[in-house]
């Protein structure tokens, strides 16, 4: 099977690599492949993939409020190119979204069949991405994911690493609850997924729910970092992008299919073992 990956250096791309297997694998991101450029649907087609993985996106939330054209022109007007291409190849295609399309004024966890209702530019332009792969008539699974971090590229987990290394009372809100995800496991879940031929829209990310503050509290901990975490709202935060406050993905149709990702807890202890430890710690 040939499967293109946008996305491939990114976080997620790069543990899709890992365990589809870097032969497997055609890669595609930035600088050689611009999901802007109006190339993208005729380079696709030429690399005639039986998979389309769509990894990649403009991922800066508080920056799709700064560019809104930027991150539409990405996240939704390039995912219409990777539909079309599908469309044309007979491909199927996996397109990665995120909570961010769910307001967050629900206090259950949102099910596949909740109505999303963005209330930042980043998520409405991943919910036109959706709606792109999903009208497009191609084989779709859309699977949509939460609060990222992996080896590699930038999240949460490293930040709070860094910035731990620095300052000795780290400001975390505590009003905003979510899904950690270990991107290790959510590729394995999308291996898993493609060999079972899924298709629709499900919701992947490691179980449970906590606060960011609970999960810096947990990062420091895991990590043995020296520093204390003090909550705040988020208002007080003052970020540019509104965020849901409640953006827990429910589990359920993952587990009828016969899946369960680890407790978000118990996938931080695994990563604590293989990330790199901040400058001035030593394991
Ligand atoms: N991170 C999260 O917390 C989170 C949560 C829910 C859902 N998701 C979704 O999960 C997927 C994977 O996320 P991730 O955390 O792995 O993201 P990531 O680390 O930011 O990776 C995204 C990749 O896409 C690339 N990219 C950005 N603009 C592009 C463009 N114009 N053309 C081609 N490639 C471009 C990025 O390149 P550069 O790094 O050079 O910009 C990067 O390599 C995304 O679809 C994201 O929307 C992420």
């Amino acid at each position: 099977m040939r499967v293109l990956l946008t996305g491939a250096n990114g976080q997620l791309g790069s543990a899709l690599c890992e365990v589809l297997g870097y032969e497997t694998v055609i890669p595609k991101d930035l600088p050689d492949f611009n999901l802007m450029h109006s190339g993208v649907e005729e380079e696709i087609i030429g690399c005639a993939p039986d998979l389309i993985i769509h990894a990649g996106a403009y991922t800066d939330v508080d920056g799709a409020e700064r560019e809104p054209d930027l991150a539409m022109a990405v996240n939704a007007k390039g995912t219409e190119q990777i539909a079309r291409a599908a469309v044309r190849l007979r491909a199927r295609l996996i397109y990665i979204s995120t909570d961010y399309v769910f307001d967050g004024k629900q206090r259950i966890p949102y099910g596949e069949e909740d109505r999303p209702c963005p209330i930042n530019r980043y998520g409405f332009s991943k919910w036109k991405g959706e709606q792109a792969v999903l009208t497009s008539g191609a084989r779709t699974l859309v699977i949509r994911t939460a609060w990222l971090y992996g080896t590699a590229g930038k999240n949460f987990v490293k930040s709070i690493m860094r910035a731990a290394g620095s300052e000795p009372i780290l400001k975390v809100v505590n009003d905003q609850s979510g899904c950690p995800t270990y991107a290790e496991d959510l590729a394995a879940a999308v291996a898993s997924l493609v060999e079972k031929n899924i298709e629709g829209v499900i919701h992947v990310t490691n179980r449970g729910q906590c606060t960011w503050y609970e999960f810096a509290q947990a990062i420091v901990r895991e990590m043995g970092l020296g520093c204390s975490i003090m909550p705040i709202t988020t208002e007080q935060a003052g970020r540019l992008a509104k965020r849901p406050p409640y953006s827990v993905l429910s589990p359920d149709r993952l587990v009828a299919l016969g899946f369960a990702l680890p407790e978000w807890s118990q996938a931080l202890k695994r990563f604590a073992k293989v990330a790199p430890l901040p400058l001035g710690y030593s394991s």
